[in-house]
């Protein structure tokens, strides 16, 4: 059956319970959409206060892999998507899943941020239980030339998998054009536990961020409000984890990275490592992705997930 099919409900329920939820003013969402690259054969994007909120959106909605908003002159952004299907889920509608066996994934090319140092990215994300003792990428941005475990210019959300020591987290990578990891090194991460670094660091009473019954998070990352080295992980519009200059590491045997000039020449790469490691997709689903050109604050990812209609509110 066409995708198409279904694709026009998922819409007006999105839009309906959006405008019911938030009080939409439609006017406002409409304007929002007409900096955009004119395009006949892009389909209309789901009336939505969420292409405003960031320069580079993406609702990864209903077989759409296109970008909604972006810069003038500088989207919009098409993703290539590989065996991934779409699925209807009751809170966003038709979205993105992927599944480690069938080793699915999107690549978006031609998207370039961080080049002036501050750069975020958030998602949402719902994680489930599956795999062996690897990571699952959510996403991965890479130069095109980097050493994916030492080199320069990475970006990744990832997560460790079930029978993975570390299950139950998130994590998040970020190294700038100038960040080498020093051989015997651990290369430089945050886990949603708020631990750096450390693969033995545990804490107890830590709520998994993967659900049986499936349950969203909004996961992002990004450089330090203030500047600087370090990076960020915000999970559910809470700072999770950070790391910065002031932060002691070297105990860790780690350095710190981020906050740099980055180089991102390669793909965007969804439910997988940039080098498409068959041990390193993803399954599960995601659904609207955000990309900034600077950094941001923990006020704005806690509007970005308030924005959203939690479910059970209404009743
Ligand atoms: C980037 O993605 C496009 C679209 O899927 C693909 O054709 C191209 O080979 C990818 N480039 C790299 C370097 O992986
Ligand atoms: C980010 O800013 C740089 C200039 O610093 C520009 O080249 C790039 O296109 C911008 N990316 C986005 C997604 O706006
Ligand atoms: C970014 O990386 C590309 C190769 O991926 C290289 O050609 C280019 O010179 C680099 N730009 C900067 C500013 O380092
Ligand atoms: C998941 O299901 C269990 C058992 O039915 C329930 O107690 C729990 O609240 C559910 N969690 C979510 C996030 O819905």
């Amino acid at each position: 059956m066409a995708p198409s099919v279904s694709w026009v409900p998922g819409l007006l329920a999105l839009a309906l319970t959006l405008a019911a939820l938030l009080a939409l003013a439609p006017a406002a969402s409409a304007d929002s959409l007409q900096g955009q690259a004119p395009s006949a054969a892009a389909p209309a994007n789901p009336a939505s206060p969420r292409a405003a909120t960031a320069p580079v959106y993406f609702p990864l909605l209903a077989s759409n892999l296109r970008s909604a908003s972006a810069p003038p002159g500088v989207g919009p952004f098409q993703g290539v998507g590989r065996r991934v299907t779409w699925e209807e889920d009751p809170r966003f509608g038709e979205v993105l899943t992927c599944s480690k066996d069938e080793e699915s994934y999107v690549q978006i090319p031609g998207l370039q941020y961080g080049q002036s140092s501050g750069f975020a990215v958030a998602l949402w994300a719902m994680l489930e239980p599956s795999g062996e003792g690897f990571l699952q990428y959510m996403y991965s941005h890479n130069g095109l030339d980097t050493d994916l475990a030492y080199g320069p210019n990475a970006v990744a959300l990832y997560a460790p998998e079930q029978d993975h020591p570390n299950f139950g987290v998130v994590r998040a990578m970020v190294r700038d054009a100038t960040d080498v990891i020093p051989d015997g090194d651990i290369p430089m991460f945050l886990d949603s536990n708020g631990c750096i670094a450390d693969p033995t660091c545990t804490v107890p009473g830590y709520k998994s961020l993967f659900s049986p019954n499936g349950s969203w998070h909004l996961l992002a990352l990004g450089t330090q409000p203030q500047g600087g080295k370090g990076f960020r992980l915000y999970v559910d519009g809470q700072l999770a984890a950070s790391v910065s200059g002031q932060t002691d590491v070297e105990s860790l045997g780690s350095v710190v990275t981020g906050g740099g000039p980055m180089n991102l020449t390669g793909n965007v790469t969804l439910c997988g490592r940039s080098d498409l490691d068959p041990l390193r997709f993803f399954t599960g689903s995601l659904a609207h992705l955000f990309i900034w050109n600077r950094s941001v604050t923990e006020e704005e990812m806690r509007q970005l997930f308030e924005a959203e209609p939690q479910p059970g509110l209404s009743g």
